[in-house]
């Protein structure tokens, strides 16, 4: 069992119970998602050649997977360390993975309001930092 270091038991809970109210309204989020990003990086729109629909999906069902192997952070490490290298070869940069970040954390909160509360975003917080460090590693 190992969790990322920087997130608590309490903090895993808090993600996984808001990824489920985010599944619900998974539609909205996606598109507030991908609207803020590349309002962040209008640039980085071009790096996608796949749809964003079909990309959401990727990125959706890794962040899912992601989350239920939370306990064990280390066996994903190598996973995440090949996907940023990919993502290097995509044309990503590391300034992208903060406007993804903050994307994110934007559009979580306006889907989920008083239910993505200062704890949990906190956690989102460190486990997104945690992912993107690791894929940067890479
Ligand atoms: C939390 C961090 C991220 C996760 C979990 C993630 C997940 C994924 C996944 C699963 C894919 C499918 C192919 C592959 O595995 O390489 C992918 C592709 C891609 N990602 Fe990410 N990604 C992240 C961050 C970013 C950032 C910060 C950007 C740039 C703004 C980005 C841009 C892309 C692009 C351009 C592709 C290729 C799309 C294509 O095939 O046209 N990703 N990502």
């Amino acid at each position: 069992m190992s969790r990322p270091a920087a997130l608590n038991a309490e903090q895993v809970e808090l993600i996984r119970s808001s990824f489920d109210l985010i599944t619900e309204y998974s539609d909205s989020v996606i598109k507030l998602f991908y609207g803020r990003l590349f309002e962040l990086e209008p640039a980085a729109r071009g790096l996608f050649k796949i749809s964003i629909p079909e990309q959401a999906k990727k990125l959706y069902d890794t962040l899912g997977l992601l989350i239920r192997s939370l306990d064990d952070f280390e066996t994903l490490r190598a996973e995440l360390a090949i996907m940023g290298r990919n993502h290097a070869g995509y044309g990503v940069l590391p300034r992208h993975y903060e406007s993804l970040r903050s994307a994110m954390l934007w559009a979580f909160g306006q889907a989920l309001g008083p239910d993505f509360d200062r704890p949990t975003r906190e956690a989102w917080f460190q486990l997104l930092t945690a992912v993107s460090t690791a894929m940067m590693e890479g």
